[in-house]
């Protein structure tokens, strides 16, 4: 038995990478899971995988940009599995490129995923949450307080995602739901370092930025998302914690400007 047991935990753009890196944490812990993203057949894969893992798994295909979309995803979820005990929101999209080769609808559509989707997330998931004792895990990025070239549409959601994160923790406090961001770092053999590490040769050049000198691995993330939705973190909330080997202390600018993709 572990404290998530029979929890029902819920990730938004779950199903690779990172994300379903969380939801497998959770399923090797006891946890039932619901899985969401666009491509129905990313969905069906994670929740085989997931089902297998751990007690039961739910997903659907759902874009965060529509509001109804999520809506209608949380109530299926909610229908398959009860309240939702963890909400994990980490849709997001990227791509390497200057301010002024973005269109407005390049800008808009990270803006859309990363920012607004956060949003439609948070805001219709909280009357399924368990409440008190609901913990909510926003996936955010080094880009919220490290300004990088190439990376303008990145850098503005993820601020606009941390600051949903403790303007919520505000609101939300009294409900007893905490809210809280998790920051990975560069983490190996993932969709993101795919897009901004253009040369894979690089990869020990990169690692050489971070002051473990390492890339983060899946599990680094996995083990800080149950760390945030356990009992251990009762009295956390609001908070923005990187899991990046210290590399937004300074490394992530020397990378961006040397190593990854249009420096
Ligand atoms: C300039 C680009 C572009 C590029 C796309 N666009 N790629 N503009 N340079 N390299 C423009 C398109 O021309 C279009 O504008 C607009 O962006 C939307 O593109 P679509 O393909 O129509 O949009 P959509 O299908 O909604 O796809 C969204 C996406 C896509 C973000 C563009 O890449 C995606 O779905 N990504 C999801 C997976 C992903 O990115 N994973 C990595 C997450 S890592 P026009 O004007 O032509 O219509 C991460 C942080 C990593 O978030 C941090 C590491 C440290
Ligand atoms: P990933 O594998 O591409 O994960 C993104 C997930 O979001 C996928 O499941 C994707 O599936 C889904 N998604 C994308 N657009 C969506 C939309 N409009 N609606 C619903 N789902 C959508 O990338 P990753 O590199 O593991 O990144 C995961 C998270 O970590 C992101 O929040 C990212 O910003 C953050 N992060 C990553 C790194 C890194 O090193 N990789 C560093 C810092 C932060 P579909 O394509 O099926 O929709």
């Amino acid at each position: 038995m572990s404290e998530f047991s029979d929890k029902h935990v819920c990730v938004f753009g779950g199903t690779s990478g990172i994300n379903l890196g969380i939801a497998r944490g959770f399923a090797r812990a006891g946890a039932k899971l619901s899985v969401f993203s666009r491509s129905q057949d990313k969905v069906d894969a994670a929740v085989a995988e997931l089902g297998a893992l751990g007690p039961a798994a739910h997903g659907a295909s759902a874009d965060v940009r529509d509001p109804e979309a999520v809506q209608a995803a949380l109530a299926g979820a909610v229908a398959a599995h009860g309240p939702i005990d963890v909400l994990v929101s980490g849709a997001a999209g990227n791509f390497p490129a200057p301010a002024l080769g973005m269109s407005a609808n390049a800008f808009g559509s990270v803006i859309g995923i990363d920012l607004n989707g956060t949003f439609h997330v948070l805001r219709f998931a909280f009357e399924h949450l368990r409440k008190p004792g609901a913990a909510v895990i926003n996936i955010s990025a080094p880009q919220a307080w490290v300004p990088m070239a190439f990376q303008a549409h990145v850098c503005a959601a993820k601020a606009g995602v941390d600051m949903l994160t403790r303007t919520l923790a505000m609101e939300w406090g009294p409900a007893g739901v905490r809210v809280n961001s998790l920051v990975p770092g560069p983490i190996a053999e993932t969709e993101g370092m795919r897009r901004l590490l253009a040369d894979p040769s690089k990869a020990d050049q990169l690692a050489k930025t971070v002051p473990l000198q390492r890339l983060g691995t899946v599990d680094d993330c996995a083990d800080v998302a149950l760390f945030l939705a356990s009992e251990a973190a009762r009295y956390v909330s609001g908070a923005v914690l990187p899991v990046d080997g210290g590399w937004s202390l300074g490394g992530a600018q020397i990378a961006m400007s040397k190593v990854m993709a249009g420096g």
